[in-house]
């Protein structure tokens, strides 16, 4: 019994408070395990893509357009041939038990020619879906996924107000044609990693680096999403829409210094929540002290979300420095595991990005998911690791309802064309044979069983 006031009670309170620091400590370091969660029976399981990195021969948006002018690192030509093999590659996702597929519709497909439709490619989207259907796939449908017809850019594409109306009208002649056949929407694919890289980096079309021209991008995006939602809803109203949000962790590089904290703390305020901020309110702000301030109020935005897709990667170390032309460093801590692209795993980050987005108070679905790992060393157990954290998120309240791997198959990336290998099933782009890779075999007990016990 602790006599309190005596020496010997002092000398034990302080070894109790070490030691329960000292198991705070550890336990904020190592993020619990559950590994014997149970997903729910209705569980969306599957994989993602998108048009312009699976289907091949995209030839009427503005990506062609850069790889015409040899602005584009490798081209992605036929890429997966997608288009012709949508039904084989649902039969392969089936067959690995998945219940759910996402992919996008392309703009410039379906609207070669500013206000001219084509009703043979609407045509084989129905079929893509239906065969989907068929192949007992719930489908995600995405109606922007970074590209956009040649037309469109031309007239200086998401800079241009004129945008939001282009987009709608696209919108209004695909949705009613499609909705019956699309479980779910997304509007827009990660706006903020689209400004990101083509109207800050410019490093995607249209190549520029015009931060005035990013923030009016960003808020027609928003503006846009909005439209499409409403456009959705008028035809199908209880349609579930969403667009995909790209979440990260930004943490302060040197634990010591406050600067690094701080900019990471206002990185992370711009990137994950000013967009979710701006659809729950109806008020598009969108500021970083200096750099952006855009205050504009939209309130046919408000509360346009019926869930919020996630795509989460990875984790940026930020650092402040003032001989950087932007004043800060993204860096991987020294020894920290990587992919194949050199970007961090870190796991608890789903846990962090999904309690952010749930506490909006929308349902949340991973909309991707995944790593470059070629040799697939470390596909399975970067997997087991995102659920384990995924159902902890779930276990302290968040409305998780599906998990979709990024991506089906190996496949073209925007900037580093076909080095990166994504994919569950590998692709031979001699011959465009498909190789299921054994993580992929991991990730289908995991979906027939429910749980995580085939990471044991
Ligand atoms: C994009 C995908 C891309 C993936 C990996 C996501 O930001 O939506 O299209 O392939 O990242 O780079």
């Amino acid at each position: 019994m602790i006599a309190l006031g005596s020496g010997g009670a002092v000398k034990r309170a302080f070894q109790i408070c070490v030691f329960a620091l000292a198991i705070s400590l550890f336990a904020g370091a190592a993020p619990r395990r559950q590994k014997l969660i149970t997903f729910p029976a209705d569980f969306k399981w599957g994989a993602a893509s998108s048009a312009q990195q699976f289907e091949g021969n995209n030839n009427a948006n503005d990506y062609h357009q850069w790889e015409v002018k040899g602005l584009i690192q490798q081209p992605a030509g036929i890429a997966d041939d997608f288009y012709h093999r949508y039904d084989s590659d649902f039969a392969l996702a089936q067959s690995l038990s998945h219940n759910a597929f996402r992919l996008s519709i392309e703009w410039s497909r379906i609207e070669p020619v500013q206000g001219q439709f084509s009703a043979v490619e609407l045509e084989h989207y129905r079929k893509v879906l239906e065969s989907a259907r068929a192949h007992g796939l719930q489908t995600f449908v995405t109606l922007h996924h970074f590209t956009n017809p040649v037309w469109a850019a031309n007239q200086g594409g998401w800079s241009n107000a004129s945008m939001v109306q282009w987009f709608a009208e696209y919108v209004a002649y695909v949705v009613p044609k499609l909705g019956d056949l699309a479980d779910y929407w997304l509007t827009i694919n990660e706006p903020n990693v689209n400004v990101l890289t083509s109207y800050v980096a410019g490093v995607t079309p249209p190549g520029k680096q015009d931060i005035n021209l990013a923030a009016t991008a960003l808020a027609n995006f928003l503006k846009a999403h909005a439209a499409a939602y409403h456009i959705i809803h008028k035809s199908f109203p209880r349609a579930r829409v969403g667009f995909a949000h790209h979440m990260r962790v930004f943490e302060g590089y040197a634990w010591w210094n406050p600067l690094d904290a701080l900019l990471a703390d206002f990185i992370d305020k711009f990137w994950n929540h000013q967009l979710l901020d701006a659809i729950k309110s109806g008020r598009i702000h969108l500021y970083i002290p200096f750099v952006i301030s855009h205050d504009e109020n939209w309130p046919e935005l408000k509360d346009t979300l019926d869930f919020i897709g996630v795509n989460y990667y990875t984790r940026d170390q930020i650092q402040f420095d003032l001989n950087s032309p932007e004043k800060f460093n993204i860096l991987v801590k020294a020894g920290a595991p990587v992919s194949d692209m050199g970007w961090e795993i870190y796991p608890h980050g789903i846990y962090l990005s999904v309690m952010t987005a749930a506490s909006y108070g929308w349902p949340v679905i991973i909309t991707e998911n995944g790593l470059a790992d070629a040799a697939d060393k470390q596909r399975a157990k970067f997997m087991c690791d995102h659920l384990t954290e995924l159902g902890n998120a779930m276990e302290d309240g968040a409305d998780v309802r599906g998990y979709l791997a990024w991506a089906l198959l190996d496949n073209w990336e925007w900037i580093n064309g076909f080095g990166p290998r994504f994919g569950l099933v590998e692709v031979d782009y001699a011959t465009l044979n498909r190789y299921v890779r054994p993580s992929a075999q991991v990730y289908t007990q995991i979906i027939q069983s429910g749980s995580l016990a085939a990471c044991e």
